[in-house]
């Protein structure tokens, strides 16, 4: 393995390992957690919401920047942008949208940013919409990969006497 395959095997790893704790987070949070803390009594619940968040905080926004320097590096190195057809490029731009929604959402809710308290205040419902938006963004990430994977399919060369699949359609 030479050196750009190795930064760009780590590259993607830590894409996707970003994508899990991006999806998985909101999703614990919005169905998990919340109905929990919502049982306890306020006094220990604020306490513990204050020391779960902090860490959140720290940890989030390492990942949101991994996130975004890994997808860069794959977008201009890997997949080279300009020569992506326009499904790709538009599925992309989704993307990016919802990514940058769900980095939005995620920081306000950990945050302490008062202009802000109106999402905490509805942190049930925000961290729901978080939790969707998160799904969206694999969603679109899957269709980009399977309309770049069809756009360099390859027909593999048969054995001689087999019949490949697609001509015996
Ligand atoms: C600025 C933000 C981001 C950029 C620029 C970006 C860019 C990319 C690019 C270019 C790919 C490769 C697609 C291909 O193989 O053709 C990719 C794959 C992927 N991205 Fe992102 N991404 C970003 C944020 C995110 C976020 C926030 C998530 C999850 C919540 C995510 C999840 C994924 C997944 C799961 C894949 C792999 C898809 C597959 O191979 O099937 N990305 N991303």
């Amino acid at each position: 393995m030479n050196v750009h395959e190795v930064v760009m095997l780590a590259m993607r790893w830590l894409h996707l390992v970003g994508a899990c704790v991006l999806v998985g987070a909101p999703i614990f949070m919005w169905l998990v957690l919340e109905p929990a803390m919502a049982q306890i009594d306020s006094g220990i619940r604020d306490a513990m919401q204050n020391r779960i968040m902090r860490g959140w905080r720290m940890f989030l926004g390492l990942v949101i920047l991994t996130q975004i320097v890994s997808g860069f590096y794959w977008l201009f190195e890997v997949v080279h942008i300009a020569h992506q057809p326009p499904v790709y490029q538009m599925l992309l731009g989704v993307k990016m949208l919802a990514a940058f929604v769900l980095f939005f959402l995620l920081s306000v809710l950990a945050g302490r940013a008062k202009s802000f308290e109106i999402f905490r205040r509805q942190s049930r419902r925000w961290l729901g919409v978080a939790a969707i938006t998160a799904l969206l963004v694999v969603f679109c990430a899957s269709a980009m990969r399977i309309s770049d994977a069809q756009r360099h399919h390859v027909e593999l060369p048969t054995a001689p006497g087999v019949v490949s699949p697609a001509l015996a359609k």
